[in-house]
Formats: structure tokens, sequence, C-alpha cells
């Protein structure tokens, strides 16, 4: 195509600007940008049934970009992008999961698991950061940055390793993330600064020092990056034959991913790949759910909250940096926001992992406020639903451990397994043997 197929758009004033100028902001009214794709042309280009049969070709292919779960989509993602210039792993193809003892425990038609986790570095992450290293080598920028709850970091550092002389800079809330997310960065050779602060505090101070060095910002505040985040979305569609679901549950941080699942999803009903949108259920933890309570408020004002300790570090936020753009997808989506217990999170999470799927507490956040739901009757029992697993569990060792150990400051670890320490003396073995019941039994 021989003139650019996207720009960006202010989400306020819809004010444009080129996809190519570095900013992540409104001039005119400092509201967060989206990168806009020319529906209209990309209509004339293939029809839905087009679309589907193009990227349903590409499935299974061994090289070249489209072996990727994010540059499957190329066209819809970064059209303007020339192939040459993706730095891909690949990332994205991750499993979704029948999840049958959800469907049990819920009394639920049919329920799956999109595990995220993975993905190369053990996230999600992985898809936005691809689109948006790639974008930074497009632009020939230097030095990349984000601030971090962990995963943001892993992935960023991870992608811009694989760039010859871009330099990447992590902002990390010190002792806030797992030391598994702590390691990534460290391993990947990133310059990695720890502060005494929240990761609230982290990225107010990285975007005020963005504004005066050359530093491309890589947080989710970066369009580009919710460009390759929407990915998740299309392989859920594709792998369910492109019969979307009722609802796709997600875990809410800072807000980029539901948005960007959100935005995905319109695009294709635009473009004629789906009939109808799934409503999204955003979920928190309960100490940090500024969106839930703007939900159960009816959105009259936005809310700020100071977040606690929570099980669930990565979705510790208080003041999501895609506020806006997330109310406005969820609520255009029919969807709503919903808070979790600590107690139900970590119980949530025993629950999936038991099955062998597993998950993080973040992730674990999105399964509770689904089972929530359920029991509220937001979600029906003849719905089909996915919950987006954003992380894997692998990441979150301590957190699994401390529950099963019962050593989490306010959660009863309903279904723990503990270990069990014995003599080295084969008859204390097998009187463990001839005692165990072979199953693992919930406690009211
Ligand atoms: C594992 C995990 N889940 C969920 C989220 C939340 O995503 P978002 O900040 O886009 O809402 C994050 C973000 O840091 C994360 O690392
Ligand atoms: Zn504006």
């Amino acid at each position: 195509m021989d003139r650019p197929v996207s720009r960006l758009c202010c989400i306020g004033c819809g004010r444009d600007y080129p996809l190519e100028e570095i900013r992540y902001e409104c001039d005119a009214c400092a509201n967060l940008l989206e990168v806009v794709h020319d529906l209209e042309l990309l209509k004339t280009v293939r029809d839905g049934p087009g679309w589907r049969h193009l990227f349903d070709e590409r499935l299974g292919v061994r090289s070249g970009i489209h072996r990727s779960g994010v540059w499957r989509y190329h066209e819809l993602v970064l059209p303007d992008l020339p192939a040459a210039g993706v730095v891909s792993k690949p990332e994205g193809n991750t499993t979704l999961y029948r999840a049958a003892r959800l469907e049990e425990e819920s009394g639920t038609a049919e329920v799956h698991i999109k595990h995220e986790g993975e993905n190369p570095t053990l996230s999600f992450k992985d898809r936005g950061m691809s689109a948006g290293v790639s974008f930074a080598r497009h632009l020939g920028v230097g030095m990349v940055a984000c601030a971090s709850t962990g995963d943001t970091s892993a992935a960023m550092a991870a992608y811009a390793a694989q760039v010859d002389g871009m330099r990447g800079v992590v902002v990390l809330p010190k002792g806030q993330i797992s030391m598994e997310q702590l390691a990534q960065p460290i391993a990947s050779g990133c310059l990695t600064v720890a502060l005494p602060a929240d990761f609230d505090t982290c990225i107010r101070l990285l975007r005020e020092v963005c504004r005066r060095r050359p530093l491309y910002l890589l947080n989710s505040v970066n369009p580009v990056r919710i460009e390759g985040q929407k990915s998740i979305a299309y392989e859920i569609v594709q792998q369910l034959g492109w019969d979307p679901p009722d609802w796709i549950v997600v875990p809410v941080g800072n807000a980029g991913n539901i948005s960007a699942i959100g935005k995905g999803l319109f695009d294709l009903r635009a473009l004629g790949l789906i009939d109808r949108v799934p409503h999204l259920l955003g979920a928190q933890p309960e100490v940090a759910a500024p969106l839930a309570r703007a939900h159960r408020e009816g959105y009259k004002e936005r809310v700020r909250v100071k977040a606690a300790d929570t099980v669930a570090t990565a979705i510790r936020i208080g003041d999501p940096v895609s506020y806006d753009k997330a109310v406005g997808t969820v609520r255009r989506s029919g969807g709503a926001f919903i808070a979790a217990s600590e107690q139900e999170i970590m119980d949530a999470k025993a629950l999936v992992d038991a099955t062998g799927v597993y998950v993080c507490p973040n992730s674990a956040t999105a399964v509770a406020g689904f089972l929530k739901a359920r029991q509220q009757g937001t979600i029906g029992a003849s719905d089909k639903v996915v919950i987006v697993a954003t992380a894997h569990g692998c990441k979150f060792s301590q957190a699994t451990i401390d529950y099963h150990e019962g050593r989490l400051p306010g959660v009863r670890p309903r279904r723990a397994n503990r270990v069990i320490e014995l003599r080295v003396d084969g008859a204390a073995l097998e009187r463990l043997l001839a005692s165990d019941d072979g199953s693992r039994k919930d406690k009211p």
C-alpha cells in the first residue's frame, strides 16, 4: 500500500499525529494516544472470510515472521512496518486449555484458560514488546526504557537484547517484584534500577525523564505496544474457530492489556472476521481495585487508590495509566470490573494449579474474578468463557510455596499440599504411602 495505513489518534479529542512521531500523549488535551488503522482501506484488501482464510493458512508455517502469534496478523498489527524490521523470538501461539475443573466448580458450560505464561519470557508482555522493540528499531532508537512490576522489564530486556546497539533501562519498585522477575532484566544485560517507591511513583518519574532525554518509553502508554498485545484476542478467536466466547476475563493492573484486547476485538468485528464482541471482565485484587470501585460507583468519576500489598504483585497498581481506555472499551463491550480478596485469589490459583496448568497469582485474580462473577450471575451458566492467564506460575514460586506452607498473612490454605520431611528410612516412606488416600481434599 503506498500511503500509510496507520496513524496515532488521541482518545480524548481525536486529534491525529503521524505514527512515526515519538509521542505518548496529546498536545491538545494530554490524553493517551492509540494507533488507528484505516479500516476502510483494509476492507478493500480482503473481506472478513478472506482475512480469516489468510490467517488460517499461516498456522503451522515453520519460518519467517508469520510463525509468531503476533506477526501472523501483521497486516492488522503494524501494516506499515516492513517484515524485515520485525524483532521476534517468535512469541504467542500459547495454549488454550479447556478448564474442565473450573466448569465443574462453577457450573459453567465452557471455560478455557489462555495461558500467556507460555510466551518466551513467561508472560503476555512479549507480544507487546515484540511490536514495541520492532518499532523502536525501525525509528532508529538507541535506548528503550520502562517502569515495571516485573514482567514488562523482563520482556523489554529480552527483546532489546536481540537488537545490536539497543540499550534497555528498567526502573523497578524495590522489593516489590519476585526474585525470578528481577533476575530476568539483570540476565539480559539491562541497566536495572530499583527505587524505594511503588510502581505508580516509578512510572511518573520515568515519564518525566523521558520528556527530557532521548529515551523511548515502552510502558503500555506506548500505543504501538498495544497493537502487539491485542493479538491475544486474535489468537483466542482463531483457536475457537472464529466463534468468539461470551466473556473474556483479564487480570488488570495498568489496564493496557484489557484495552488492547478490546481494541483488537472491535477491529476484528469492523473488518468482518467476527460478528460480535465478547463482554470483557477485568479483575483486580481488592487492595488495588480502582476500576472495580469505579464500576460499582457507575463510573461517575475517576478513582485512584493507594495500592496495598497483595500476592498479585504485578497488578499492585492504584492509578492505572490506561484507565480511560480501559473504561471505554469495557463499557462498550457490555462488560464489568470485579475485585477478589487475597484468599479468593490464592484458592483459585491452587484450584487451577492442581489441574497441571500452573498460573501466577495475577492470573489467579482473573480466575477468582470469574468464579465470583459466576456466583453473582454476571456470567451465566450457559456462557462460553476464556480466562487469560497472563504469566507463568514459575515466575512466582515464593507465593506458591508460602500458600501451601500456610505462611501468607490473612490467607487460610484450603488447598494446601505441604512438603513432608522424612528420615532417610524406606519403612517410613512405605508407611506414608500406605496412609496416603491419593487425593488432596479441600478444607472447608
Ligand atoms: C502477570 C501480569 N498480569 C497482569 C498484568 C496487568 O496488565 P496491565 O498492566 O496491562 O493491566 C501485568 C502487568 O504488569 C502482569 O505482569
Ligand atoms: Zn487530545
